[in-house]
């Protein structure tokens, strides 16, 4: 059937390694209509992770990348592996939603600014691991989140969008996270759509 305003929706690789607050956030708006965006793969180097089960109960492929080498990347035949599985997909973006290693030229080469991160703070400012505890440590009083292509450094990519959070008195790294995971459900599909209506990259 015609469709007059038919257009090519965009095609998403998905990598994680926790629960995927973040992709169930993109599927959402996808499901009301908001984002012409398709998950084509959801892949996870974490078995346990909750980002498979939104996957599987979403009816998308899904995929367990097994690295026995490295914690904090992957060798570069399982790399491989990874980019081999997305461009069978047919992957026009990379989303990294919670994915907790290293990306490394592999992957990035295979998919040159079109590779994006969501991390919890508001980058420059505290990359790395538990960013928000960071930030409730050195006593900042604003934090946030950041939306940023993803190069081979570690959270230093060129940035896409933030979004500003407040740190409260009484925050814990609990409550803090919480309310930096609200900004970052809203932002990270925002971006998605900007590239699946070709405003990016
Ligand atoms: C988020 O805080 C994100 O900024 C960071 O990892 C966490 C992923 O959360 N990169 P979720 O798996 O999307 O719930």
């Amino acid at each position: 059937m015609h469709h007059p305003r038919a257009m090519k929706r965009l095609k998403i690789g998905v990598l994680g390694s926790g629960k995927g607050s973040n992709f169930r956030a993109i599927l959402a708006e996808i499901s009301a209509g908001r984002l012409a965006a398709d998950p084509v793969l959801v892949m996870s180097d974490v078995a346990s992770a909750g980002i498979l089960d939104l996957g599987r109960l979403a009816g998308i492929p899904t995929h367990l990348i097994v690295e026995s080498a490295f914690r904090t990347r992957l060798s570069p035949g399982v790399e491989q592996g990874v980019v081999d599985r997305l461009r069978e997909a047919g992957a026009d973006l990379v989303v990294l939603a919670g994915y907790m290693r290293l990306v490394k030229p592999v992957l990035l080469d295979a998919f040159p600014r079109r590779v994006i991160n969501i991390h919890p703070s508001l980058l420059p400012a505290f990359p790395g691991l538990e960013a928000w505890r960071q930030a409730l440590d050195a006593g900042v009083l604003t934090t946030g989140c950041t939306v940023h292509f993803v190069d081979a450094g570690m959270d230093t990519g060129e940035i896409i969008a933030r979004a500003e959070v407040p740190v409260l008195p009484g925050d814990t790294a609990e409550s803090l996270h919480a309310r930096i995971q609200v900004e970052e459900h809203r932002i990270y599909p925002a971006v998605v759509a900007r590239f699946a209506s070709g405003e990016l990259p």
